[in-house]
């Protein structure tokens, strides 16, 4: 069976180039890949097209005011805070951390606990629109595993990564030693292996937590699974506040910066996402576009628990060609919709312009909802398989209804379909989101 739709598509072929294509002609193969995208195809040729092409499924005619658009993809979020999200504002992070995060991601040890948050999570992110998560887990390798088996079962596409973390955190919740931490990824790795061998929606992502929780070994040990396994992406905090920054100088005085630290063990490549890059010199510019690592911007929660409050260089990444994405960093950031983050972003640059005297220019709409598809998909390394419709990739789709009963700003006879768009994405909510598609598979509702 394919699925077949005819009306607006509009998606991203580049930080700038948004593409909006009317009376558009979207055929999606029975395996979820677009088998063909054509504009400007008569509604009434549209049987005639399908006869000739030996396809007699039903058609998806979308009327004003809806329109297709990728799958948001969130390059960070910890779904174990899935349950604190709007706790500890304006803590600075290693406060937050030990007041807040770490007694609630302790309770992931409780593996029926693990089951109803982490249900609820991927529910609630697939309700958002997020049809490819990077996620942090918890310490926990059975809830880790539970979490993987979560969004293969919901149909989520999503990274899950077993947090390893095994000092300055407290006693009850940290990795009891290097070969405990370490066993417990290999045995995640064999779980995603195991349920999903050909990686058709899941992989494990290697997740030292941050350096100030690993120790040297424990960071060494992850670099070497790295190494023997280059299918495996890897994610960690990376210069997100003073407060972490000033501390892990002081656990590691041999490097005088965050790239040089992870760098060394191993850990910095093209499949690294790293969240927040609040703060990076000309030096760690330069060595980021050259390792290839992608950035996780976190516009919430780098002005509201980050610790940073601060605005990410967002234009300085974007004119280097490094790659970036946006992440809910849910629950350090307290909302767990992209079009949340997209809109923060979209003002965090602002006061970025202001900071810098104008010279990095603020984001447009184009630009953000790039970050919020195709940037993160680049950020994921899965550019030739989401982020945006071109032929031969999965559609990871939302059908977006701009007409649901909401708070989105009314439709107009005379808005023109760019201004329904904007209307949208400055001011839809998942009411809008009416279809979520993974793989042509419908996960929402
Ligand atoms: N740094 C280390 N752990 C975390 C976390 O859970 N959230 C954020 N925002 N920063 C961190
Ligand atoms: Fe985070």
């Amino acid at each position: 069976m394919a699925l077949v739709f005819h009306g607006t598509v509009i998606h991203s072929l580049g930080p700038t180039e948004l593409e909006i294509l009317e009376d558009a002609l979207l055929i999606v193969r029975a395996d979820g890949t677009v088998q063909s995208l054509d504009a400007g195809v008569a509604k009434s040729s549209v049987p005639n097209l399908l006869a000739a092409r030996g396809l007699d499924d039903e058609v998806r005619y979308l009327s004003r005011g809806e329109f297709l658009i990728p799958g948001f993809v969130d390059t960070h979020n910890h779904a174990p805070q899935y349950a604190q999200r709007g706790l500890g504002q304006s803590m600075h992070i290693l406060d937050w951390l030990d007041n807040v995060t770490f007694p609630n991601e302790a309770r992931f040890a409780d593996v029926a606990y693990a089951e109803r948050i982490y249900g609820a999570c991927v529910d609630g992110f697939l309700r958002q629109g997020i049809t490819t998560a990077s996620y942090y887990g918890s310490m926990h390798a059975d809830a880790t595993n539970i979490l993987a088996d979560l969004c293969l079962k919901k149909g989520q596409r999503a990274f899950v990564g077993k947090c390893n973390m095994n000092r300055n955190a407290p006693d009850f919740y940290r990795d009891a030693t290097v070969e405990s931490s370490l066993g417990d990824t290999e045995k995640c790795i064999e779980h995603i292996r195991k349920i999903d061998p050909e990686s058709k929606l899941l992989k494990h992502v290697l997740t030292p937590r941050f350096a100030i929780t690993c120790d040297p070994e424990l960071l060494q040990g992850l670099g070497q699974i790295a190494a023997n396994n280059p299918d495996l992406p890897i994610q960690t905090h990376f210069n997100e506040a003073e407060q972490e920054m000033n501390f892990t100088k002081t656990l590691f005085p041999q490097f005088d910066n965050e790239v040089d630290l992870y760098n060394s063990y191993g850990l910095l490549n093209q499949r690294s996402i790293l969240a927040h890059c609040c703060f990076v010199s000309e030096y760690e510019l330069t060595q980021l576009k050259e390792l290839g690592c992608g950035v996780a911007h976190c516009p919430i929660s780098n002005m509201t628990v980050g610790g940073g409050f601060m605005a990410a260089p967002i234009r300085e990444f974007l004119r280097r060609g490094i790659k970036v994405g946006l992440g809910t960093d849910s629950g350090g950031g307290f909302s767990a919709s992209i079009l949340d983050a997209m809109r923060q972003a979209l003002v965090a640059s602002n006061a970025r312009e202001v900071m810098s005297q104008g010279r990095d220019k603020g984001l447009d709409l184009a630009e953000i909802f790039f970050l919020a598809t195709l940037g993160g998909a680049q950020v994921c390394c899965l550019e030739d398989k989401v982020g945006n419709f071109r032929v031969g990739k999965h559609f990871d789709a939302l059908l977006i209804n701009s007409s649901r009963p909401g708070v989105m700003t009314m439709l107009e006879d005379w808005d023109s379909t760019r201004t329904i768009f904007d209307k949208f994405i400055m001011t839809g909510d998942d009411r809008n989101i009416e279809l979520v598609f993974v793989n042509g598979r419908r996960v929402k509702p």
